[in-house]
């Protein structure tokens, strides 16, 4: 939420921050701007709307190749519309300082009121504007930029990464961390500052993640770290494993149809090597025993939106599997009610970014109630991990397009892993199907590329139903969650109107919104062994059939039951039920990426919305 780059360095700062803003408008693209420290002037340009703006902007404006010095921000806008003058960089009173920020100043307003009070004119909506004055009149008091920068921290409530340059320091960046996300890349003879590494990673792969409450300096000697009272501190460093060419589109016109099709490899890159002899699972950091994990009385799963279905999934392996109660709870909810929690309660906290505030909260609220945390990430470094006690990472590779897709399979994935280290670190109940279930997930990739390779009915279907104005997703058992998620990707990507249910509950309600021709989009469980569920499915197609519904059904190859009573069936291969979401959730989400295409929208970039959520 908000993307943020800082760059000191030998190359043109114009071009080194044009790409990093391009390579970060996935977390926020309501605005843009830079800010460039030229020969004894601070130079900026911002715009409302896409980065292409900002960019034609500065095309126009010509001969900015020369500063060597450079903040740039893209925005997702909290305080203030997405406008021109609510755009960062945020500039002093005297025109030498610039400020960008990513989060929320939670005591802006009354900053703002002391400000306004010593007679400083106020030119935008936002909080961040007042750092940029507060900034200004340290510098004014002697401190240099560094200082500065420590002193305004100390006055500061809320989330924030800071990015601050100054024309009396035209080769330095100073950045300040709390809550919200900050890596500085080391190149030779060049530094960065960024949200994440995207923004550095075709210069370089050497990062350090900074911790809380740091402030960094970064110049052409290098860079220092230290805490907002000026104590020395220090980074975590790491290598960044992957290269710039998997932040590209690689021929596809969408990121996310990349990603759909990534899939396979994502979720056997997050299989790959995770057994160990005992039938144990590696995770990837754990500061927890065995006896940690045998001591779980009780599961707590916390997560929000896609992170928090994979979660909805992995409550029905976990209670199958390990005889653990566990509840699933969206982050932003569990946080502010007084959960149950001790010692032995388990708390898997799921987040593809690491760095969603909500999710971030909701950990830090279990951990002081000394519950034990294990991280489901996919961003090694990131805060969520970071502050947990057990880690398992996802290895989907960076996730560019705004909607989860491959993160969001390999949180299923790994949310198995979990329920399957349970099982074998407890005992387990049903060894054989367990023993089974290890067997069948390896063979999961190739199941979910012979799905992709059966995707043109669906693309073709999307297309059809582009002039629909809502849909309706059923679903039983984890079908019901899956249901969700195909709900919330056609929100998100076609602004359809779009609800998933639990199936068995629509003659409690929701029935009533069936007419003539609405589209219900029905996740059919295996007719083999739960036959039950199955039937019960059946019966609940008949009785949306039966009031005009056009269904669509995602069932398991084989099933001849299901297809007279359907408008459309959708099949995927054979696996034991617990895994069945792994298949089914694909085609929903060819058909929400395929029908937001035949209405011509933002596929990567759906409106308001930003990859990392990063403000609660
Ligand atoms: C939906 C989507 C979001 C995220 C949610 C949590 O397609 O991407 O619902 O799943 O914002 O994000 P993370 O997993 O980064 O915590």
């Amino acid at each position: 939420m908000c993307g943020i780059v800082g760059y000191v360095g030998p190359k043109p700062a114009i071009d080194v921050v044009s790409e990093a803003l391009r390579r970060l408008e996935y977390r926020g693209y309501d605005s843009a701007g830079v800010a460039l420290i030229g020969d004894g002037e601070l130079i900026t340009e911002k715009r409302a709307g896409k980065l292409t703006n900002l960019t034609e902007a500065v095309s126009a404006r010509g001969g900015l190749t020369e500063p060597r010095t450079g903040i740039g921000h893209t925005r997702w806008a909290t305080h203030g519309a997405p406008t021109d003058r609510n755009a960062h960089p945020h500039v002093s009173r005297d025109g030498r300082t610039a400020i960008i920020h990513n989060g929320i100043i939670e005591n802006f307003a009354q900053l703002r009121a002391e400000l306004e009070g010593q007679g400083i004119e106020f030119v935008s909506d936002t909080d961040t504007e007042c750092v940029a004055h507060l900034l200004a009149a340290e510098l004014d008091g002697g401190v240099d930029l560094s200082e500065g920068m420590r002193r305004v921290c100390r006055r500061l409530q809320g989330a924030f990464t800071l990015l601050a340059t100054h024309v009396d320091e035209p080769e330095t960046v100073v950045g300040a961390r709390r809550n919200s996300p900050l890596v500085a890349g080391v190149g030779e003879g060049e530094y960065f500052l960024a949200s994440d590494v995207a923004a550095f990673i075709s210069h370089t792969r050497d990062a350090i993640e900074l911790g809380q409450d740091q402030v960094i300096t970064i110049g052409p000697d290098g860079l220092t770290i230290t805490d907002f009272h000026g104590e020395s501190a220090e980074g975590v460093p790491f290598h960044v494993d992957w290269d710039a060419s998997a932040a590209e589109k690689d021929g596809y016109e969408y990121f996310m149809l990349k990603e759909i099709a990534e899939q396979p490899r994502a979720i056997a890159d997050t299989l790959r090597g995770r057994f160990d002899t005992s039938g144990g699972i590696i995770l990837d950091e754990v500061r927890m025993s065995d006896q940690d994990f045998r001591d779980v009385d009780k599961v707590f799963i916390v997560a929000c939106g896609s992170s928090y279905h994979a979660g909805m999934v992995a409550k029905y392996a976990i209670e199958h599997w390990v005889r653990l109660p566990c509840e699933v709870e969206l982050a932003s909810e569990f946080r502010y009610r007084d959960p149950v929690l001790d010692r032995s309660t388990l708390v898997i906290v799921i987040s593809q970014s690491g760095e969603t505030m909500d999710t971030l909260m909701a950990l830090r609220h279990a951990r002081n109630q000394k519950a034990r945390v294990l991280a489901i990430s996919n961003t090694v470094g990131a805060t969520i991990p970071r502050e947990s006690d057990a880690v398992l990472y996802t290895r989907a590779g960076i996730e560019v397009a705004v909607a989860s897709t491959k993160a969001f399979l390999t949180q299923l994935a790994a949310c198995y892993l979990v329920g399957l280290h349970l099982a074998a670190v407890r005992g387990i109940k049903y060894a054989d199907e367990v023993a089974a279930v290890v067997a069948e997930l390896a063979g999961t990739p190739e199941k979910i590329s012979q799905v992709l390779e059966a995707m043109e009915p669906v693309r073709e279907l999307a297309r059809r139903m582009g002039t629909a104005d809502r849909a309706l997703f059923i679903g039983r058992h984890v079908g019901f969650p899956v249901a969700m998620e195909g709900a919330l990707k056609l929100k998100e990507l076609a602004y359809m109107h779009a609800e998933g249910f639990a199936a068995g509950e629509l003659k409690h309600g929701p029935i009533s919104l069936i007419e003539a021709g609405t589209p219900v989009v029905v996740v059919v469980p295996s007719p083999r062994g739960r036959s039950l569920l199955h039937d019960k499915v059946v019966s609940n197609i008949q009785e949306v059939k039966a009031r005009g519904a056009a269904v669509i059904a995602i069932a398991e190859e084989g099933d001849d039951v299901v297809a007279p009573h359907v408008d459309h069936v959708v099949f995927t291969p054979r696996v034991p039920t617990l895994l069945a979401p792994l298949l089914t959730a694909v085609p929903l989400q060819v058909f929400a990426c395929e029908l937001a295409a035949a209405k011509g929208l933002d596929i990567d970039q759906p409106r308001n919305l930003a990859k990392s959520v990063t403000v609660e």
